[in-house]
């Protein structure tokens, strides 16, 4: 009943058929399977393997097989080790001894590495849109808030004013490196392994071209023990879900602190928050910190398969099975991360006011050095004596706005009246107006080449 059972006199202990088996988890690729199948009968006709009425009847076999799936009737059996032997297998149940021929030059071993490739080939591309789509929110979001300013941290301490646009787009920027990525692993996810057999290639003149060009991938692989073994493209993508979801840990770790009472800039729309069963007035950002925690999720598949390839004898070594977990799973968890990070943004409350309160004096001490290089002074003289300023304030107790003039020039003469118009926060935004800097003008620009990006 196995595909391989001829050789072995023992039945297989049935606890290590259950250790063995991947169907439970690679039953997800049966569209690629039969797909890959299908292109591959149609390759066998052409190579004078199969006649025209056989490649007819396999291929109406593997529609029925297909439905079946579709409708969710397919019936998987105890002995249905994997996807591969389960189409095969029902497919010699529905026409018979012609199944047989099917896999004639192939082993599971291209096989499994096609089906996987395809598979992410599809994935990739509607987790690009779900990405694409965040990113839009993000600067539709920043489209509608571009007025706001807000403190901007460093060491999460007080530093300079920015506006709050100018903040949701520096994670913009960090998706669309996410998506120059997801582009540049696609292309070297679409080769074809099909054709290179257990690990030597086929001895039968299937045309590798012809299998390619149906089935949509760009290259073939170049050498078939390569072929059969190479993990590299879901290295890379594991790599790449787990950089995108740190990112988005970092964008939730934000919104985290700063929807604390103690902040109070954004809140959560109710949609994206949980309660609490004990504390009746909890409203908790459950959302984010979930969108923080899958990072740890994501990272650990990336070291898991990492450490499986590690050190492998070169060619296919079961070992490799293991792939398609952490792979599956990223990939739920970035289908549900993406739009989840997405609504969450859309329906941000933000409080301007909040913000306007928490921005203070010390955060204009950059301006004021700036106010003294204007003036002449060289920039590590006027950082100096401005420091002097700010302990001066402090020891008054006030803000800095509220320091005397005399004080101001008792540090330094090139202190004028006019040293007052620096305590002007949209002022000190606007005066950034580099490129790239938090100045209305400047961000107005950037968003401008966001758009240029999303086309
Ligand atoms: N289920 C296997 C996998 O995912 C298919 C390949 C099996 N090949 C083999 N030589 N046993 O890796």
């Amino acid at each position: 009943m196995k595909l391989w059972g001829s050789r072995l006199q023992k039945k297989t202990d049935s606890l290590m058929e259950r250790f063995n088996a991947s169907i439970g988890f690679d039953r997800r690729l049966w569209a690629a399977d039969i797909r890959g199948s299908m292109v591959y009968a149609q390759a066998l006709e052409r190579a004078g393997l199969i006649t025209t009425e056989e490649r007819d009847e396999l291929l109406r076999g593997l529609e029925m097989v297909q439905a079946e799936f579709a409708d969710d009737r397919f019936q998987i059996q105890p002995t249905d080790e994997d996807i591969h032997t389960a189409v095969e297998r029902r497919l010699g149940e529905l026409i018979g001894q012609v199944a047989g021929k099917l896999h004639t030059g192939r082993s599971r071993n291209d096989q499994a590495a096609t089906d996987v490739r395809l598979y992410m080939l599809d994935k990739i591309a509607s987790l690009k849109e779900a990405l694409v789509n965040l990113q839009r929110t993000i600067v539709e979001k920043a489209e509608a808030h571009i007025k706001v300013i807000m403190p901007g941290y460093t060491h999460l301490q007080p530093a300079q004013p920015v506006l709050f646009s100018h903040w949701l787009l520096s994670y913009f920027w960090m998706l669309e490196r996410d998506r120059q990525r997801l582009d540049e692993l696609e292309q070297r996810t679409s080769i074809l392994p099909l054709g290179a057999g257990a690990l030597a290639g086929h001895a039968l003149g299937i045309d590798r071209q012809f299998l390619a060009q149906q089935l949509g991938f760009a290259r073939l692989a170049e050498n078939s023990m390569d072929a059969v073994s190479d993990r590299d493209h879901i290295i890379e993508f594991l790599a790449w879900a787990a950089l995108l979801q740190v990112h988005l840990s970092r964008l939730a770790e934000d919104l985290i602190t700063w929807s604390s009472a103690e902040f109070g800039f954004v809140e959560l729309d109710d949609a994206y928050a949980t309660g609490s069963s004990l504390m009746p007035q909890k409203k908790n950002p459950d959302s984010l910190e979930l969108l923080r925690g899958k990072a740890g999720r994501l990272i650990g598949h990336l070291v898991a398969l990492l450490t499986a390839v590690k050190g492998l004898p070169s060619t296919y070594n079961k070992d490799l099975q293991e792939d398609k977990e952490p792979l599956f799973d990223a990939m739920d968890t970035l289908e549900l991360a993406l739009p989840v990070a997405a609504g969450v943004i859309a329906t941000l409350k933000v409080h301007p006011q909040r913000m306007a309160e928490a921005l203070n004096d010390g955060m204009l001490a950059t301006d004021l050095a700036d106010y003294l290089v204007q003036r002449g002074v060289p920039f590590r003289r006027s950082h100096h004596l401005v420091g002097q300023v700010v302990r001066r304030a402090l020891q008054r107790d006030v803000p800095l706005r509220e320091l005397p003039l005399d004080e101001f020039r008792e540090v330094a003469e090139k202190f004028g009246e006019d040293v007052y118009l620096v305590f002007d926060f949209r002022r000190s935004v606007e005066a950034r107006a580099s490129y790239g800097g938090t100045a209305t003008q400047a961000v107005r620009q950037q968003l401008a080449r966001t758009r240029e990006r999303l086309g």
